[in-house]
């Protein structure tokens, strides 16, 4: 692969078991359909999950004959793809239509995902202009949707709730060029007190396993070498075809495909992180050594009151299941401060989990209450200023940890991804444990080549090196 990088539009057939139709080649494939006249701008918000869902949108509207632009200005069709994790992701929505209040008459205007779902028709009101609103589980319908729109209906709704199947497209157009996100799994059937993601996303839906490894076998013809399976809760993975693969016999059969080097999965959940997992990781080279397995909180008590569906020893029993593993894996996780109830004992259980488990990375958040959650019935009882200071002082211990770990590895030789240049003269990339690794080359690397790296220095979040030839 060179240095230009021509965004490939993968095509599988609409047919309920999705084998592949690789009929565009990396370049030059959005002119292949024939174009309709019109444009669309398209902004992602939000998880893995809504960035490959938009993978998916900007496939059905290039099929459709729609061309992609840059900027909402240019565009006739604006769609925005939302998150509604916490209040400020979904406050950030409303002020992008804001600024889109004037263009009305030339344009329409459509919210999608997380917002829609959650907020439904009510959108309509906050922002008359607002032509389309849909939810992720009404995407299958997106076709007829658009085809309203194009109709001249000015309020066209996709707000399902029950889907069967989850949302594949026939076209998708991946927008990152090494790694090639697939879903597996969809929807979710927990019930975490402070999540809106089971309202927004639906119950869960999982895809049958040959259609998966199909998209596989034709993203590796494409020339990816790194696929990464997504879903809310990927280890609640149910085939629902006659092979009937667990999610540990589904990351098997992924990884003994031809041509593939690496395999990521996210998200864990890890009431259901069961050993045969850790087991498919050591038996596969090509599955990455990184697990993401979020723990929100070391309390066992905020943990049921969260109905995590796990105590903090339960969850160690987990990290212990991937401590013993024969080759390191990394380990990450998500935090919530200032659930609650979260007293300043609970918080001192996560800064202890910290250092118990000696993570490899971590996402945390201060708890933001939402709507349809079982906690806004909670009093949200910690102060603001108290959210913050808790914030920040985890995060702090967290970099510490971080530092002593990645300086651990000053010496070794990795092997990285290249993914791009992070300055004149200096590459970057990734290692299997998904580590950021900014280094120097005798020579100017391709992009999506796997290199030896050694590393000389390390930071709380980064790894520098130089290329060993
Ligand atoms: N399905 C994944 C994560 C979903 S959301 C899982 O179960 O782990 C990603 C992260 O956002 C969560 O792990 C949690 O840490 C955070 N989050 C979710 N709802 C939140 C809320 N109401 N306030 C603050 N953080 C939240
Ligand atoms: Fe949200 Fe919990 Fe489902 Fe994750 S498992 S998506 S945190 S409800
Ligand atoms: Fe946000 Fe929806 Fe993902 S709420 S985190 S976009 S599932």
């Amino acid at each position: 692969m060179s240095d230009q990088i021509h965004i490939p539009v993968t095509a599988l057939t609409g047919s309920a078991t999705l084998q592949p139709r690789i009929a565009v080649e990396r370049s030059g494939s959005v002119e292949a359909f024939p174009a309709n006249g019109r444009t669309f701008y398209l902004e992602t918000f939000g998880c893995q999950m809504n960035v490959h869902d938009s993978e998916k949108v900007a496939g059905v509207l290039l099929h459709r004959g729609y061309r992609q632009v840059d900027s909402p200005t240019e565009a006739d069709l604006v769609l925005y793809n939302t998150c509604s994790i916490r209040e400020k992701a979904a406050q950030k929505v409303f002020s992008r239509l804001g600024q889109l209040r004037h263009g009305a008459d030339r344009q329409l205007v459509g919210v999608l995902g997380c917002v829609a779902q959650q907020e439904g028709e009510q959108i309509f009101e906050r922002a008359p202009w607002v032509n389309l609103v849909c939810g992720s589980a009404s995407y299958r319908r997106l076709p007829e949707l658009l085809a309203e729109l194009e109709a001249g209906h000015r309020r066209v709704v996709g707000l399902d709730t029950n889907p069967e199947e989850p949302f594949e497209t026939e076209f998708t157009k991946r927008d990152n060029p090494f790694r090639a996100y697939v879903t597996i799994i969809e929807g979710c059937d927990k019930s975490c007190a402070y999540c809106v993601v089971p309202a927004t996303r639906g119950p869960e839906r999982s895809r049958a396993s040959d259609s998966i490894l199909a998209e596989v076998r034709g993203l590796v013809d494409l020339g990816y070498t790194e696929v990464q399976l997504l879903g809310q809760n990927v280890n609640s993975y149910r085939d629902p075809s006659p092979r009937r693969l667990s999610f540990a016999e589904l990351l098997d059969a992924v990884a003994q495909i031809p041509g593939l080097r690496r395999v990521r999965f996210a998200t864990s959940h890890p009431r259901d992180f069961h050993p045969d997992i850790v087991q498919a990781i050591e038996a596969n080279s090509v599955l990455c050594d990184h697990v993401h397995l979020p723990v929100q909180s070391g309390s066992t008590r905020i943990l049921q009151l969260m109905n995590r569906e796990y105590t903090r020893e339960q969850y160690l029993e987990r990290v212990e299941s991937i401590r013993r593993a024969r080759r390191p894996i990394s380990l990450t996780t998500d935090l919530i401060v200032g659930f609650p109830g979260e007293t300043e004992a609970d918080f001192e259980q996560t800064l202890s989990l910290l250092d118990e488990v000696g993570y490899d990375g971590a996402f945390s958040f201060k708890f933001s209450p939402r709507p349809n959650t079982a906690a806004l019935r909670l009093p949200d009882d910690v102060p603001e200023s108290e959210k913050g200071r808790r914030l920040t002082v985890l995060q702090e211990r967290q970099r510490q940890i971080q530092l002593r770990r990645n300086q651990a590895l000053v010496g070794s030789t990795v092997e990285v991804m290249v993914e791009g240049r992070s300055r004149p003269g200096q590459w970057t990339g990734r290692t299997s444990s998904n580590r950021v690794v900014n280094f120097s080359s005798p020579r100017v690397p391709n992009l999506g080549e796997y290199l030896q790296v050694r590393i000389q220095a390390a930071g709380p979040h980064s790894l520098v090196g130089e290329q060993v030839l």
